[in-house]
């Protein structure tokens, strides 16, 4: 086919989709432009875009519906939860399970790193970030560590030399940058052939009546398709089949900018296996309403979970009789599923996933006046998926809950917006959770003077409610300044094998704790 009747042919289908005005423009674009363009529009669904519009804009549009839904939800049910601090006496047999796993070579991580960081506010990828530790290290490299680390756990325990196989999923905005990233530092350790890069798929941003928005003359306004949209890539680039390859059978999903993540954590996936699940989900206790984390729940009997920006104000702050929140299963972004049920929803469930939309404010250029504009109140939706939307398909389902301080610390907003899951408060959970780690091995910290400086803030394992009460006294949230204490996952990964730094000895903070030893930052004048 020519170019002139390829465009031809392009101009037909965008007539029969309403979306005319996307080559508005066309007489005023360079050819480069106009290929480009073309390229993008070409690319583009038009007749499932429509329909996924249509259904998106009718599911979301009625407060009704919403009530309804509201009235449906119902707490996560005892039968189907684990929890590190109610069945403590089963730890150490789950971990046991997730290490042999890890150890045969059965488990891989995958990371959702395909969001845009917009509340953020950085124009590179979140796991780029660095939110200046002592070490300075960045969310991707620790993540990486922790890998390293776990890996050497499991081959210590068996005997076994062992692959977490970490698969990173990105969007066309972070693709390049990620991949970059990753080579200049040499993979963190890790072997190349075992991190494993794709691309998630991106969709237009549409105004109310469903036109599709310009962000340029010549640019389509495109934004990745969601974290559920996960699964459509899993399939698109042939990564189930590398999985298959490679013997996996337990994936564990995570999100990139949780500070505290246990990657590939052998207690969950231990926990999971143990008890026949095909797809579980990690919570902490949500303890205020507005926080804007998703609940764990059930839906007409079925699990899912309900995303804060969905759930009604009057259902977040429903209360149990004994004073918490009825709907408190927050949501951590930490999901397992096995590899049998992933390849279940690739092939088979995928399609049946809906679309969630978000209205947001989003610049466009006017057909009338050819001017960009930027708009104060919102102009538009965005569509997604969400990656816990499959939920519902599980034959079993369970979910795990551990503690706030241990594990999750989201990376969310600029230190400038507002006081919660921002760089500072990151930084801050990690460093108390790390001085917490020291105090358990018998380690101590003194001030400028020698005294010893009182015990923990909070210290989590093992500590009892009297003391645990006092401690949330002294810490009310991340913000209050910790002692300046790092330890680098090469190691510890969850806070083992200190004993041989620390015991009986007293350090004066910064204090960080890596492979070559020790080292007390003032003190030795660094
Ligand atoms: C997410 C969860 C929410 C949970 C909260 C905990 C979803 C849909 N919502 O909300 O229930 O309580 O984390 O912190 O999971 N991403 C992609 N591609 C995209 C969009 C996002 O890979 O198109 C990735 C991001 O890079 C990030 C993760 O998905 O790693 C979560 O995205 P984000 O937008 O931060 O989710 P929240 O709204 O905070």
């Amino acid at each position: 086919m020519d170019r002139d009747s390829d465009i031809h042919a392009l101009q037909h289908r965008l007539a029969e989709a309403g979306q005319s005005h996307l080559l508005w423009f066309w007489e005023e674009l360079s050819v480069s432009q106009q290929q480009e363009l073309h390229m993008e529009v070409k690319g583009l669904y038009l007749e499932e875009l429509g329909q996924a519009f249509q259904k998106a804009m009718k599911d979301s549009s009625h407060l009704p519906g919403q009530e309804i839904m509201d009235a449906k939800m119902e707490p996560v049910s005892h039968e189907v939860l684990g929890s590190v601090t109610r069945n403590r006496a089963q730890l150490s047999a789950w971990e046991k399970e997730g290490l042999r796993q890890i150890a045969q070579n059965k488990v891989a991580v995958l990371l959702l790193a395909g969001g845009q960081g917009t509340r953020l506010g950085v124009s590179y990828p979140k796991g780029m970030y660095d939110v200046g530790l002592p070490s300075h290290k960045t969310l991707f490299q620790i993540q990486a560590e922790r890998i390293l680390k776990l890996q050497q756990l499991a081959e210590k325990q068996h005997g076994l030399k062992c692959v977490i196989a970490w698969y990173i999923m990105t969007s066309g905005r972070t693709m390049e940058l990620t991949k970059s990233f990753f080579l200049k530092h040499k993979y963190f350790g890790l072997k190349e052939e075992n991190v494993i890069f794709f691309q998630q798929g991106m969709l237009p941003a549409m105004d109310f009546d469903g036109k599709i928005l310009l962000e340029e003359k010549g640019k389509v306004s495109m934004a990745p398709d969601g974290n559920g949209g996960l699964y459509r890539a899993l399939g698109a680039h042939h990564i189930v089949e590398d999985m298959e390859m490679r013997g996996i059978g337990s994936i564990h999903v995570y999100c990139v900018d949780n500070i505290l993540v246990k990657v590939a954590d052998p207690r969950f996936i231990g926990f999971c296996l143990q008890k026949g699940a095909d797809c579980g989900a990690k919570v902490v206790e949500k303890t205020n309403p507005t926080e804007p984390v998703g609940v764990v729940c059930r839906v007409a009997g079925v699990y899912q979970v309900v995303e804060y920006s969905e759930i009604s104000l009057a259902t977040a702050q429903k209360r149990s009789p004994d004073g918490r929140l009825l709907f408190n299963a927050g949501n951590i972004a930490n999901h397992y599923f096995t590899m049998e049920f992933l390849k279940d929803i690739v092939n088979v469930y995928e399609p049946q996933l809906q679309h969630h939309i978000a209205q947001k404010k989003i610049p466009y250029v006017d057909i009338a006046t050819g001017k960009l504009v930027k708009p104060d109140k919102p102009n538009g939706i965005k569509m997604e998926k969400f990656v816990f939307d499959i939920f519902q398909f599980a034959k079993k389902f369970v979910v795990y809950e551990v503690l706030r301080e241990d594990e999750f610390s989201p990376l969310k907003n600029a230190d400038s917006q507002n006081g919660k899951d921002n760089p500072t408060t990151a930084r801050h959970s990690l460093m108390s959770l790390h001085h917490c780690w020291v105090l358990n091995a018998g380690g101590h910290f003194v001030d400028e003077n020698g005294t010893r400086l009182p015990a923990i803030p909070r210290c989590t394992n093992g500590t009892s409610d009297a003391i645990q009460a006092d401690v949330n006294h002294n810490l009310k949230d991340a913000s209050d300044l910790p002692i300046q204490c790092e330890i680098s996952p090469l190691v510890s990964y969850g806070g083992e094998g200190l004993e041989e730094f620390v015991k009986d000895k007293e350090f004066h903070a910064p204090l960080i704790i890596d492979r070559s030893g020790v080292h007390e930052l003032v003190k030795n004048g660094l």
